[in-house]
Formats: C-alpha cells, sequence, structure tokens
C-alpha cells in the first residue's frame, strides 16, 4: 500500500502472558484502533511474544497465546492492510538494536523500572534475596521495550499508565544514543489512555492476570454473565445513596455505555435510586452485546489459522524493512560492521 512518507507511527504491543481479557481490550485495543481509524498515525500493533518469554516457560502455551492475541487484535477490528500487524519475535533486527541500546541504559535506570522493582521490593517483604527469581530478562524488559519502540521511529505509543515509565525509559535511552552519535532514532512521546489506569478487576484492584481479578473477552456469554455477577460490591442497599467513583460496577459501567445512559446511572446512585444487582444485570448485557461480533470473528479466526498466519507473514515482511532501515543507520553510526 502506498505509504505518505508524513504518516509518523503509532506502535503498541500486548504482551501474551494470559488470554485477553477486558482490560486489554478496554485499556489498549480499544484506545489503539480508535487512533488507527482517525488515520493520523501508521499503525504498528503486534505481539510481544519475547515479552511473555520473561514468564510462560511452556511452549505450546506461548504458541497459543500468541495466537489468541493476534486473533483479538483482528477479532476487534484491526485493519491489517492499513495497520502493521506482527509478532515481534519475526522481526529479528529487534533484537539486534535491544543488544545496542542495551549497551546505553544505565543500569541505575533499570534498577528503578517498576516491574523488576516490584519483584524486588516482594522478596524482600518476604525476607527473601533482592533479585530471587529474578532472570535477567526480567530485568532488562525496558530494553527490549525500548527496542520495539525505537525499531519503529514510533513517535506515539499509546499506553496505559502502567507502561509509561517503560516509554520513558525508551526516550531516555534514544536520548543518550542521540548524543552519541547525532539524531539516529526518534524518542517516542507515551500517548496515555485515560481510563486504562482505572479499568478495575472484579475485586476492585487494576484488572490484572497477576491478581486473578479479570474478565475475559472471549468467554461463553453466561460465563461472562456469571464474572460480573461475581463483582465485589459494598453492603449498601439499593436505597442507599452510593458514591459511583468508588465502586467498581459503575467504573465498569461506564466504560461501556452510552454518556446520557452513564449520568442516568450516576443520579440513581447519589440518590439512593438502584441496587447492585440491577447494575450487574445491565454491565453483563452491555458488555454481551459488545463482543457478538468480536466473538464470532475470534472463533473463525481461532478455528482456522491460516488467516492470521498469512496477516502475521505480511505484517513481518513490513515491520522488517522499517527496522532494517533503523538498525542499518545504528550500526554504521556505532561503527558496526564495515
Ligand atoms: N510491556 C507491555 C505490557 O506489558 C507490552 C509491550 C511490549 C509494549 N513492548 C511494547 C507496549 C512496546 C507498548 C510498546 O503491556
Amino acid at each position: 500500500m502506498a505509504e505518505p512518507a508524513s504518516r509518523p507511527v503509532a506502535l503498541t504491543g500486548i504482551k501474551p502472558s494470559g488470554s485477553p481479557t477486558l482490560g486489554n481490550y478496554l485499556g489498549a485495543i480499544r484506545p489503539a484502533l480508535a487512533l488507527a481509524l482517525a488515520r493520523d498515525y501508521r499503525p504498528f500493533y503486534f505481539i510481544a511474544d519475547y515479552h511473555a518469554l520473561t514468564t510462560i516457560h511452556d511452549g505450546d502455551e506461548l504458541r497459543e497465546l500468541t495466537y489468541e492475541i493476534a486473533a483479538t487484535w483482528l477479532a476487534c477490528g484491526l485493519d491489517p492492510q492499513d495497520g502493521v500487524l506482527y509478532r515481534q519475535s519475526d522481526v529479528p533486527e529487534i533484537f539486534e538494536i535491544a543488544w545496542i541500546l542495551s549497551c546505553f541504559a544505565p543500569k541505575g535506570l533499570l534498577n528503578r523500572a517498576h516491574a523488576y522493582k516490584a519483584v524486588v521490593d516482594a522478596n524482600e517483604q518476604a525476607g527473601r534475596a533482592p533479585d530471587d527469581g529474578v532472570s535477567a530478562g526480567l530485568f532488562n524488559y525496558p530494553v527490549l521495550m525500548a527496542a520495539d519502540i525505537l525499531s519503529f521511529e514510533a513517535a506515539v505509543v499509546p499506553v496505559g499508565l502502567d507502561q509509561k515509565q517503560h516509554v520513558e525509559i525508551a526516550r531516555d535511552v534514544a536520548d543518550a544514543v542521540n548524543a552519541a552519535y547525532g539524531p539516529v532514532l526518534r524518542p517516542p512521546q507515551p500517548l496515555l489512555e485515560k481510563a486504562a489506569e482505572t479499568i478495575p478487576g472484579t475485586d476492585g484492584r487494576k484488572m490484572s492476570k497477576s491478581y486473578d481479578n479479570t474478565l475475559p473477552i472471549f468467554a461463553e456469554p453466561e460465563d461472562l454473565t456469571r464474572r460480573v455477577k461475581r463483582i465485589v460490591t459494598d453492603s449498601r442497599r439499593p436505597e442507599d445513596p452510593k458514591d459511583p467513583e468508588s465502586d467498581t460496577l459503575f467504573r465498569l459501567y461506564r466504560l461501556v455505555a452510552p454518556p446520557d445512559a452513564t449520568e442516568a446511572l450516576r443520579a440513581r446512585y447519589e440518590s439512593g435510586g438502584v441496587g447492585y444487582g440491577e447494575v450487574k444485570e445491565d454491565l453483563a448485557v452491555l458488555l454481551n452485546d459488545l463482543l457478538v461480533e468480536p466473538r464470532q470473528r475470534y472463533a473463525a479466526l481461532m478455528a482456522d489459522r491460516s488467516e492470521i498466519d498469512g496477516v502475521l507473514e505480511s505484517g513481518a515482511e513490513r515491520a522488517r524493512a522499517v527496522a532494517s532501515g533503523v538498525l542499518r543507520r545504528l550500526r554504521r553510526a556505532a561503527g558496526i560492521g564495515r
């Protein structure tokens, strides 16, 4: 497809470390697809399978989860003609670039990266050695993520708040490389999805596979309804006035309901005119309606993987065309090769 040189790249990745959740959808996929639809950016959306290798050490499982995330992007509406959908591991240039970047990434900066720091803090709390269970891959996670971003000259990286620090690290590393060699890398901007910081799981904490509080996107409707009914609420009765902002049900509802329905429900919360049971019913219906088409598309894609394979093959080719140019420039600047 002819590509106007002026369209800057929007890039984001999803790590296939578990089946796709509504947190992925509302926090990452939906905003990224809205951005793609506006056509102001050239979308590079990918499956970060080598990032998932930091936690998934079962080959069959990782391969399956990678297909699930690819199918999710497509089922939720990514247009693979306009956007480039690829598997990170199909672009070897990223990994060569990652090594170069690692030689510019201050170790002290990586010590402060939140995913690593969270493990160290938990270890210290539990009286274990600080680096207990920490692989070098987990420690270097932000460097690989910087390579994901910088290999494609991404201008913006749509992410949730939890990934903002990683994008800032990518920026810092790009600045360090540019300070040495002149402007060879494009420093990216995080594009923060406001909703992404607040997508709550069934227990009210951030929806996360590690808290086991997720709502799956592609469960059967009855299963999703059952899980919605298990969302934790307080013990207020229907007639009690309630603060909508602190209720998990309301926070999910407003992510999927039209604005006028959201405002109507807000008023009923505040005046004490609605019970949680009713909100659960409505939320389950809204979610299941939203997912009718993606579910059908997803089932078809997963039943015959050849369409996914074809999309990923073409995506890898187009992605490599960009990354190989960046790698060539970097190697020349660094004095690698002739
Ligand atoms: N670290 C991101 C996450 O856990 C996934 C990811 C990998 C990513 N590489 C990326 C996101 C590059 C944006 C850009 O969700």
